[in-house]
Formats: structure tokens, sequence, C-alpha cells
């Protein structure tokens, strides 16, 4: 398609990630934010957070004028063919999705856009919320389009998931629109090679991630709806795998073995059956409650996911239980190695960290924890507990520690040599609470070795 001019309000990890990859594509981009910290990052041709490949894209694109940073509605929105929201959809306190950015945003876009462009919601936001944002663009006079567009990128992998997508899925009532909004991704696929290139990411070489995306194109409330609905199977294969990892836990099984055994199954598959200390952040946690929510606004029980929730809440208490078994009830003498700060692995993401979440138990049980994370040591400062001593390094935090916990399953951590583990530390306590270290070869240097399920 020929190249178009383009909004993206919101410049967080989706909308700088999706501003981005279409600059690169060639289109004109306003990122649109209100965070001015955030645009002050991308205008020096960065992102305010960590994540493989984002800034070279970045910077080029900015210094190329084709990404263009901005706090101005009114300087964005009326010259562009397409607009992006992007914002926030956290979950309120009752766990309920909290749409106050997405209607503010459509109501501040809506009196500026152009007649005959089109607006798209990829946000996540509960079945039925395209049929109220339509109603505030009712109120103006000018004929807008309104796709429902969600968002499958994962934090980490957001390049690469981008570029290679599995499927890009689009829904809206005006066939025309939905169709030119596809168009929009065919054009950022049409120059993927030469995106990776500039972004130094490999393209993935196993063909279990087809080299060819499915375009899916659906009616509206569908789009909506599979966008929470694979969310939701996603964390509940997480919260079965951490069902199983107990009973394993009680019976001497491996819960590993047991997942690449039953992951085999075609029918099932292995991923996100890696039990742990459960998932976080700004995703799953908020979006399976706003799901439960929303159904039960329409009269709809989903017991399936409140227990799925529930499994993932005792996940971090399971295993401080298990600290405190091996190393005594009182912590207090105890100095403890917390490695893995981000939520998971390749982002300084901390939104409901599972690591920072399971240092602060161990720190109000009166342990010293001494905490690294390779990229989210600033990020998590704010979170927290105060007597919390962030570290430099790994070997920093590992030195004369009683225990070490590694709570993040970055690739780092993974490949540290167990007599690393031997010879920083002054106690024989290693709980992998993400099960990426080899058991055996802890065991077999006399340490003693935790992990969920093994
Ligand atoms: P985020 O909080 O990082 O970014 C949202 C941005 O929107 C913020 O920078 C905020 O300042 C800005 N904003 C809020 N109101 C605004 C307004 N009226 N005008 C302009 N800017 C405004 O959020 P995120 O993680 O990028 O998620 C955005 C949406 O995408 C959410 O609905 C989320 O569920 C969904 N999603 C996120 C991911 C992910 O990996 N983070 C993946 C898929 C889908
Ligand atoms: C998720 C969805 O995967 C993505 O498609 C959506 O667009 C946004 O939400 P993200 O939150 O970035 O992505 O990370 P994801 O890789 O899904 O992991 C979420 C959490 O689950 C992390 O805390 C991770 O450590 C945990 N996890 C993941 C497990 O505990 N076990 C697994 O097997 C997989």
């Amino acid at each position: 398609m020929a190249n178009t001019t383009i909004t993206v309000i919101g410049a967080g990890y989706v909308g700088l990630t999706t501003a981005t990859l279409l600059a690169e594509a060639g289109h004109t981009t306003y990122v649109l934010d209100i965070n001015q910290q955030r645009l002050q990052a991308i205008k020096e041709g960065r992102s305010f957070f960590f994540e493989e490949g984002i800034n070279p894209l970045i910077k080029h694109a900015i210094d190329n004028k084709k990404l263009i940073p901005t706090d101005s509605y009114e300087d964005s929105i009326p010259h562009s063919q397409f607009v992006f929201s992007c914002v926030g959809t956290p979950d309120n306190p009752d766990g309920s999705s909290n749409l106050t950015y997405v209607f503010a945003a459509a109501e501040q876009a809506s009196r500026l856009m152009a007649a005959n462009s089109i607006y798209i919601q990829k946000s996540t936001v509960p079945v039925g919320t395209g049929e109220r944002v339509k109603e505030q663009f009712a109120k103006i006079k000018k004929k807008v389009a309104y796709v429902s567009n969600p968002e499958f990128l994962r934090e980490g992998t957001a390049i690469t998931d981008t570029l290679w997508f599995d499927r890009i899925v689009a829904g809206g009532n005006d066939k025309k629109s939905v169709s030119k909004v596809m168009d929009l991704y065919k054009s950022v696929e049409s120059r993927r090679a030469e995106i990776a290139k500039r972004a130094g990411i490999q393209s993935p070489k196993t063909d279990t991630k087809n080299d060819k995306g499915a375009y899916i194109i659906t009616n509206r409330n569908s789009a909506e709806l599979i966008k929470v609905t694979a969310n939701a199977f996603l964390a509940l294969k997480i919260s079965f795998a951490n069902s199983i990892a107990k009973l394993a836990d009680q019976t001497g099984a491996d819960v590993n073995e047991v997942m690449d055994a039953v992951g085999a199954d075609r029918r099932i598959g292995r991923a996100f059956l890696n039990a742990g200390r459960g998932y976080g952040g700004g995703c799953f946690p908020k979006d399976v409650s706003g799901l439960i929510a929303s159904a039960q606004e329409r009269g709809v029980d989903m017991p399936i996911m409140t227990a799925a929730t529930d499994v993932n809440e005792t996940m971090p208490g399971y295993i401080a239980e298990k600290i405190k078994k091996a190393l005594g009830d009182n912590l207090s003498q105890k100095r403890i190695a917390v490695l893995g700060l981000a939520f998971k692995a390749g982002t300084s993401d901390v939104r409901r960290s599972p690591g920072i979440k399971l240092a602060n138990v161990l720190a109000k049980n009166g342990a010293k924890v001494f905490a690294y994370d390779p990229q989210a040591n600033e990020e998590a400062r704010k979170d927290i507990h105060r007597s919390i001593e962030l570290c430099n390094s790994y070997e920093e935090a590992l030195q004369d520690a009683d225990a070490v916990l590694i709570s993040t399953e970055w690739p780092e951590f993974a490949a540290i040599k167990i007599d690393v583990f031997k010879n920083l530390m002054r106690g024989t306590l290693v709980v992998d609470a993400v099960n990426i270290i080899n058991k055996q070869a802890v065991e077999k240097i006399d340490l003693r070795h935790i992990g969920v399920g093994r």
C-alpha cells in the first residue's frame, strides 16, 4: 500500500512498538502520549523500556522523520488516515477493566479525526467495549470507521512477534476499513527482513512458528473476545502446570519431565506449561480478572478462571514456605540473594512481578535480601521493601548468601556455572522458582536444590 499518515495514541509497550514498526514500513507515524518522560526518550531515539532490537529502529525512524513523538492531538489526529488506540487498560480494585483511558482517548480523537479515517482499538478491552466507543463517535457528524484489532505481542520478543506474527485479528462492520488495516500490516510484513536486520534480530528458524502468519477477519465482538480468551487460556495452562507441580512435589515426579511428555502431544503443546512462581506482568492478571468481571456482568460465571487466579496467587507463598522450611522459620539472620525482579525475562517491566512479590515476602519475614536483575533494577526500586539492597551483578548478590532464589527465567541465570553458587555463597540452598537450573548438577556438588514440582 502507499505510504500514509498514522497516529498511535499511547507510547507504552504496545503503542511504541506498533508506531515504530509502522514508521519503519514507511508511514509517517505520530506517536502521541501525555507522558513527557516517555516522549523525551523517544525524541532521543530510544525506548523507556528494555526490549531487544527496538532502539535501533526508533533511532532510525526518528532520524528519518517517519516517527514523530508528540503530546498534541491537534498536531497529529487531523492529518491521520489511521488512528490506533494503545492506551492502558488497567484493572479496577474489583478486578474489572478500567476503561477511563480508552474512552478519554476516543473522546479527544473523535473531535479531530478527518472524514473517512479509521479508529483502531488495539488496547485489550472487554467484549462489548467497541459498541460503547462507537457511540462516542456517533456524536460527531463525520464518517469515521471503527475497527477492533487486538495485540498479541509479548514483552521481550515484541519485535519478532510483530514481524513474524501468528495471526493478526481485525473486526468491524465496515469491511473496506478492516481490509485497509490489514494492508497496513502487510506493508510491515513486506519489509520485515530489512527491519529485522536493522534491529539486529534473527528471523525465527523453527518452523513451529510458520513464516506465514494468518490474517483473520471477524466481527467486532469476536475480535475483542479473541484477545482476552487467548490470554486467559495461556494463564490457565500456567496454573494447570503449577497445580500438577504441587502434586509432583508430594510424589517425587519431576514436573519438567511430565510437561515435556504431556506437551509432546500436539493436541496439547509444550508452550506455557512451565511451572514456577506463577504469572505476573501488565496483562495476564488483569486480563483474567477483567474476563471474569465482564462475564459476571452478563450473568456468566467463570469458575475455571477464578481457579486459575487462585492457584496463581498461592505460588509465591508456596515457594516462600519451602524456603522457610529449609532455612528455619526465623529468617532474621539469613542473607538471601534474589535473582530476577522483572516479571519475565527479556524486559525491564516489573508490573505485578512475582520476583518482587517473593523478595518482599522474604524481606518482611526478616531476611536480608540482596536482589539483582539484568534490566529491571531501576524499575523495581519503587516497588521493593525498603530493606532490600539492589546489587549490580549476580555475583554481588550471591556473596555470602545463605540461599539464592532464582525468580526470573533470564538466560543469564540459567547459564550460571553451579560452582559459582558454591564459591560465593556461605550457605547451600539453591531455590529455583522458575525451574531453569540443572537440579542434578546442584546436588552433585552437595548444594540443596528446591524447585517447583521437581
Ligand atoms: P502502557 O501503560 O505501557 O502504555 C499506555 C500509554 O498510554 C501510557 O504511556 C500513557 O501515558 C498513555 N495514555 C493514557 N491515556 C492517554 C491519552 N488519553 N492520550 C494519550 N496517551 C495516553 O500500556 P501497554 O502495556 O502498552 O498496554 C496498552 C494496551 O495494550 C493495554 O490494553 C494492554 O492490555 C494491551 N496489551 C499489552 C501488551 C503488553 O505486552 N504490554 C500486549 C498486548 C496487549
Ligand atoms: C502476554 C501474552 O503472552 C501476549 O500474547 C499478550 O499480548 C500480552 O500478555 P507477556 O505478559 O508479555 O505476554 O508475557 P508472557 O510471555 O505471556 O508471560 C506472562 C507471565 O507468565 C510471565 O510472568 C511469565 O514468567 C509467566 N509464564 C509464562 C510462566 O510462569 N510459565 C510459562 O510457561 C509461561
